[in-house]
């Protein structure tokens, strides 16, 4: 192969997302559209990979900064054939092929590009254009081929005649373009149309013009190189990419009992017969062991989780790190730098955060642990409390081995409790408890005979 440098065009709004934010960071799965293409670009080895940036260009350069990559920005949306004639003085000295992906373009697969970049090196084109056909090519830019089957140019849905509106094969926005006519046909591209832009696809009638070589490439599934123009579209490619995911993680031993109503993000692993039960959203650099049970409901983001862990039903779990054959819930919620080591048991309406409770210890109903460190075996109550913050600081509740703790107990941090300790139910902690003691601080019962006429 040639040398190629891919050229992503990135720099519209986006306005038919009605969205503030700038379409190509509108999420596919938890990643930003524009980071499917630029990943395609990575895999055929781009020499450079330019981003062409405008509206939210800081925002985009943010997002991908430290990525390697180049940041050409486009001041004014003026059309796309605009958009790639401002990488020029980028390109300057590139003599290869340039490679031109739409940032609303993200299903597009790594073969499709190295096949149309063979077909245009193999027939020494000066340009190449992706194409696809759709039963309603309503929107996009229709191929079109003359008697003798050639393409002759492409023609904008807007600026199209009825009878060139019949026609199924699309422009995909995706191109690819020996540098040296790249930039020669761009700068002869006017913006006499509809739009008053500057259409990268005039380039293509340019060529035929000059008895320049043009090539035209069929991908023959349409939903690869579908453009993302509004969330409905948006929906659609989250769909493809949702499925994806699933589809490899069942082959690689993952149980997903009803992919229809499970999300599993890119990024996140899971051991061999984990079952994941419906309504599961899993995101962010998740990891999970082997032989887990994740139910109904669950929310897993940024966690990493053991083996043979069971996670009940409707559980929230952000940030934390749970060691192996722990059971969660059913309704428990895990804040940031949760860390629970084995067998931990958590009951259901318990609330945790940055919180490190030892192996074997258990909290399994209503509580909340915040701030706070527990030892092996210890038995947390029903209602037990950290009152960890003191309206202006958060305190620490150290709580050592083996200590036993009474329902409806609340630490007031700063707290220690000693190893073997117990603490009485109902009992307000506010003093450190040495190792082995027994303490309890509730008011003393009284009962009295009830005067009462029969
Ligand atoms: C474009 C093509 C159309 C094709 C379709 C495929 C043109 C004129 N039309 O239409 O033939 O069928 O893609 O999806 O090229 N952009 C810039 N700067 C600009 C304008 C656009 O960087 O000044 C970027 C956008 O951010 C987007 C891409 O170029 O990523 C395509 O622009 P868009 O306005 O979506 O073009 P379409 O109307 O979809
Ligand atoms: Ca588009």
């Amino acid at each position: 192969m040639k040398e190629i440098a891919t050229v992503i065009l990135a720099a519209g709004k986006g306005t038919r997302m009605k969205s503030n934010l700038v379409k190509v960071l509108h999420p596919l799965m938890g990643e930003p559209m524009l980071s499917f293409p630029i990943e395609v670009a990575r895999k055929i080895n781009s020499q450079d990979i330019i981003l062409v940036t405008g509206y939210q260009a800081e925002l985009i350069r943010e997002r991908f900064k430290g990525e390697g990559l180049t940041f050409v920005e486009q001041k004014e949306q003026l059309g796309t054939g605009h958009a790639v004639l401002c990488t020029k003085d980028t390109l300057k000295d590139f003599k290869g092929d340039i490679l031109i992906l739409c940032g609303d373009v993200p299903l597009i697969k790594e073969d499709t590009v190295r096949a149309l970049i063979e077909v245009h090196q193999e027939g020494s084109s000066a340009v190449t254009v992706l194409t696809t056909k759709l039963p309603n090519p309503e929107g996009y830019g229709r191929i079109i081929r003359g008697d003798d089957g050639g393409i002759l140019r492409i023609v904008e849905e807007r600026d199209a005649t009825d009878l060139e509106k019949e026609v199924k094969e699309v422009n995909t926005g995706i191109y690819c373009a020996k540098a040296s006519y790249l930039f020669q046909a761009l700068q002869m591209v006017g913006r006499e149309n509809k739009q008053s832009e500057y259409y990268l696809t005039d380039i293509v009638a340019i060529a035929t013009e000059h008895d320049e070589k043009v090539k035209g490439f069929l991908a023959e599934d349409p939903f690869e190189v579908m453009g993302i123009n509004n969330r409905e579209e948006l929906a659609k490619a989250n769909e493809v990419i949702r499925r994806e995911i699933l589809y490899k993680l069942m082959m690689n031993g993952v149980g997903i009992i009803a992919p229809q109503t499970t999300f599993i993000e890119r990024d996140v692993r899971i051991g061999i017969d984990t079952v994941i039960y419906p309504n599961c959203y899993i995101q962010g650099n998740s990891q999970i062991g082997k032989e887990c049970i994740i139910e109904p409901g669950s929310m897993i983001t940024n966690s990493i989780i053991g083996d043979s862990v069971i996670i009940k039903t409707c559980c929230v779990i952000s940030d934390s790190k749970i060691a192996n054959r722990v059971i969660i819930g059913p309704f428990a919620h895990l804040r940031p730098d949760t860390e629970l080591e084995d067998k931990v048991k958590i009951g259901n309406f318990v609330e945790i955060k940055k919180t490190k409770i030892g192996e074997g210890s258990k909290a399994s109903h209503l509580s909340y642990l915040g701030d706070a460190t527990l030892g092996r075996g210890v038995n947390v109550g029903a209602g037990t409390i950290t009152c960890n913050y003191d309206g202006l600081k958060k305190n620490q509740t150290i709580i050592e081995d083996n200590v036993f703790i009474g329902s409806d107990t609340q630490f007031v941090a700063p707290v220690k409790i000693g190893e073997g300790a117990y603490i009485g139910a109902g009992s307000t902690i506010t003093e450190d408890v040495p190792s082995g003691s027994l303490a309890l601080s509730r008011a003393k019962q009284v009962t009295k005979k009830r005067k009462r006429e029969l």
